[in-house]
């Protein structure tokens, strides 16, 4: 990872280790924003440009997921993208149970839960005390009235890494559809939707892939488009965008479908920025450098005798470590008196490593954690 931390000046004074919830600011993105005013500026509307930078940074996330960027959506959160795909399940024919595993980010259970309104009932596939979910828990859940599976594939409550090519496997046998949310793995971990056999997978800018809020992604296995039909909709959605026909519904014949409107054109730039320093990295080589912080940062806290929620099986964890906190607010600021970021969830506090975190970095988290030993829980 040579050479990258330079280009994110939040270094040059804090030890950033909160990646799962906002990645670390760029030269590049900052670049990216100017770039896009400077455009602005100049030439006014660039529409076309514009629509060209979105259909860039479509095809961004296809090669990140190894998808084609026909199977991918653009938007502005991965709850429009969820919202859309669930408008276009067909519940009231039967199938009308919606299966979630209980790590889900809360916006999909919301959306999940939403669909009661339309007769959808919700079944939640909840985590063993160890806080891994056994893969029987969604063989048990996932029945013939099933219509859909999430799972989250590595959650942002533990840092738990689902076996999402597992899971999709058992919704498959039984012809269910699955989505995996991978907000907290993309730009962190390898995915390649063929080898998962997902038939969805959403995730978006704000975390490992480095950029702002108000863009997200959303991959539809190809074969699946012409059957689904989203009620929750819009013009660029449309199969021809500038027909501007106001008395028809036309989806685009491809997961365009599932955009919406005007798409999110400065959060776009900065995507694209963020996106092309992952792919500059390359993420098998992210994950192998974040392993090796990762299994320091561990051994440390072992040393420090502190409790780490995070399942530590092989293949359990990703780049995110949540350790047990007696106060885990008190302990986040605590670190930032000590010029660290992390953030808490549940009674946790969450660190997590990225592809510009060193050996440095995990020695300063753990010399301020033991100086924080009283709120360790
Ligand atoms: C796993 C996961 N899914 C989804 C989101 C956010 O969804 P949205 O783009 O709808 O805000 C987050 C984080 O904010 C997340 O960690």
């Amino acid at each position: 990872m040579r050479g990258l931390r330079e280009r994110f000046p939040i270094f040059e004074h804090t030890t950033y280790a909160n990646s799962c919830s906002q990645g670390a600011l760029s030269v590049d993105v900052r670049r990216a924003y100017e770039e896009y005013l400077a455009g602005w500026d100049e030439h006014g509307a660039e529409w076309e440009h514009w629509v060209e930078r979105a259909e860039a940074a479509r095809a961004a996330f296809a090669s990140l997921v190894s998808a084609d960027p026909s199977e991918v959506a653009v938007t502005t959160s991965v709850s429009q993208a969820v919202s859309a795909l669930v408008s276009a399940l067909p519940l009231e024919r039967g199938r009308a149970k919606i299966v979630i595993s209980d790590l889900e980010f809360p916006t999909v259970g919301q959306i999940a839960h939403a669909q009661e309104l339309r007769g959808a009932e919700v079944v939640h596939v909840l985590p063993e005390d160890d806080g891994t979910i056994p893969l029987e828990r969604f063989a048990e859940a996932i029945d013939e009235r099933t219509a859909l599976v999430c799972c989250t594939a590595i959650s942002y409550r533990t840092g738990y890494r689902l076996d999402v090519a597992e899971v999709a496997r058992l919704a498959r046998e039984r012809g269910v559809l699955c989505l995996a949310d991978s907000y907290q793995a993309a730009g962190a971990v390898p995915l390649d939707v063929g080898e998962l056999g997902v038939d969805f997978l959403t995730a978006g800018t704000v975390k490992y892939l480095l950029a702002s809020a108000g863009l997200a992604f959303m991959y539809v296995r190809s074969g699946l488009h012409e059957q689904l039909l989203p009620t929750q909709t819009g013009w660029f959605a449309d199969e021809d965008v500038f027909r501007m026909d106001v008395s028809d519904y036309s989806p685009a014949h491809d997961a365009r479908r599932f955009d919406s409107g005007t798409p999110p054109v400065p959060n776009i730039y900065a995507g694209l920025a963020g996106m092309g320093i992952v792919q500059e990295a390359g993420v098998e080589a992210i994950e192998a450098h974040v392993r090796g912080l990762v299994d320091e940062l561990l051994a440390g806290l072992d040393e420090l005798g502190a409790t780490v929620v995070t399942p530590r099986g092989v293949g359990d964890h990703g780049p995110l470590v949540c350790v047990r906190s007696t106060d885990p607010e008190g302990l986040v600021a605590a670190l930032r008196e000590r010029a660290i970021v992390t953030s808490s969830r549940d009674q946790s506090v969450r660190i997590s490593l990225h592809l510009y975190n060193t050996r440095e970095d995990v020695e300063r988290i753990l010399a301020a954690l033991g100086e924080c030993r009283g709120l360790l829980a």
